[in-house]
Order: structure tokens, then sequence, then C-alpha cells
């Protein structure tokens, strides 16, 4: 049970996506094997039409784990895009950078080390597509960051903010979460209630959150 969907319908909808071969298909088994937590499949899938559909020059990710969404965007670009991508942990890092190098990557992909609020204070430039999927209980505080950085039509699209179903309903929120609970039940009432900015939440993966600028 995630929470977010009948279990019928996630694995209908898994069904319908073509299973990634070669490096993609190496990383998600290696992730798998050992608990290492990378996007749901069809968060995955989500990503690579995003990419389709905006053609971003530069994407900014918020948890790189071992580099498997950075890699999936990169190659769903036809490795055109630049893909900015900030870990924290010293192990991920090295696997992504690994994986990064291993697989002809380094031109596209650049890893920030750093806690991504710290990195998020400091960095410049505009990206069309901002992916975040760290620090869940941080996103309403990485918001302004994101909003400074991100390209007058460009989109933020944030993963787990449904968190297996806890945000949404109190029955299922375990004591020891609560705080991620309420930090992201305010990233939500951010975003929606902003009237400069138009949000849809999508009840699929662990919840998604699509936020664009409104146009004038
Ligand atoms: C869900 S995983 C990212 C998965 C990756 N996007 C993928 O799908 O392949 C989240 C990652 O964010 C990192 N992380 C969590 N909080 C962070 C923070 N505040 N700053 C930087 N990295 C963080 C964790 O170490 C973990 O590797």
């Amino acid at each position: 049970m995630s929470g977010i969907t009948y279990d019928y319908m996630e694995s209908y909808i898994r069904d319908l996506i073509p299973e990634k071969q070669g490096v993609l298909k190496g990383l998600k088994d290696f992730a798998e094997s050992n608990s290492v937590p990378i996007v749901q499949k069809e968060t995955a899938n989500l990503l690579e039409f995003f990419m389709s559909l905006k053609k971003p020059e530069r994407v900014l990710e918020l948890g790189t784990a071992i580099g498997y969404s950075a890699i999936l965007m990169a190659e769903a670009s036809n490795r055109k895009a630049i893909i900015d991508t900030v870990e924290r942990d010293p192990n991920m890092i090295l696997m992504a950078r690994e994986n990064v190098k291993k697989h002809d990557y380094d031109k596209n992909i650049n890893i920030i080390e750093g806690d991504c609020l710290e990195v998020l204070e400091k960095l410049q430039g505009q990206y069309d597509i901002i992916f975040m999927d760290a620090g869940k209980g941080h996103y309403n505080h990485f918001l302004p960051h994101c909003l400074r950085l991100l390209k007058a039509d460009g989109i933020i699209i944030a993963d787990n903010v449904l968190f297996r179903g806890m945000v949404a309903s109190k029955d299922l929120v375990k004591r020891r979460k609560i705080t991620i609970v309420k930090r992201m039940r305010s990233y939500l009432e951010l975003v929606s209630k902003d009237e400069t900015l138009i949000t849809s939440v999508l009840p699929m993966g662990d919840g998604i959150a699509l936020t664009k600028r409104r146009n004038e």
C-alpha cells in the first residue's frame, strides 16, 4: 500500500511503462539491491516527459543519490541539457561521480557537494526545470531560492509531496514523521495559495507537485 493510490492502479500504470535497458537498468538494479532510494518508475517517466516537453538547457536537481535520475534526465535530453545536482552524503557522491564518469556524462552532469539549503543560498543562474528530491522536511525553505533560480517559464517538480499518504490523512501519520509532514503541508500550501504561481498535485508515485509561474 503506497497510501497515495490503489495498488492495482499503480501496478497497471507501471506495467505500461517500458523497462529501461543498459546503464539505467544497471543503476536501478544496484539501487534496489543496496536499498538506495531512487525515483519510482512512474516518476522517472514523468521526468522524461518534461525533458521531452521543455527541452531544457539547464536542470537543477536536489538529491543525486547514485545519479540515476540525473543520468535519466541527461539521456532524455540526448545529452544536450546541463544538469546540476546537489548531494551531501559522501558515499553517494563517490558512487554518483563514478557512474557519471564511467558512462561519459561528465559534460552534462555537475555534482555539487553540500547541503541543499547551503548550496541554494549561494547558487546563481537560471534553470528550466528544478527537480526537488532531497530534504523532504525542507521544501518550504528551498522554495524561495528555487523561485529565484527558476526561469520565467520554468517548472518545479517536487517529489514525495504526499509522503506515503501521511500529508493528506492524519490516520496515516507516524509520530516520528510529524515534522516532515507538517513542513510538506506548508510547502503545498505555499505553492497552492501564492497567486503568482500555479500548482498541480499528482497522486502518483509518492506524490508529485508541479509548480510554475502563472502567465501574466
Ligand atoms: C531520494 S534520494 C535522491 C534520488 C535521486 N534523485 C534519484 O532518483 O536517482 C535523496 C538523496 O538526497 C540526499 N539528501 C537528503 N537531504 C539532503 C540535503 N539536505 N542536502 C543534500 N542532499 C540531501 C540523500 O543523501 C539522498 O542521497
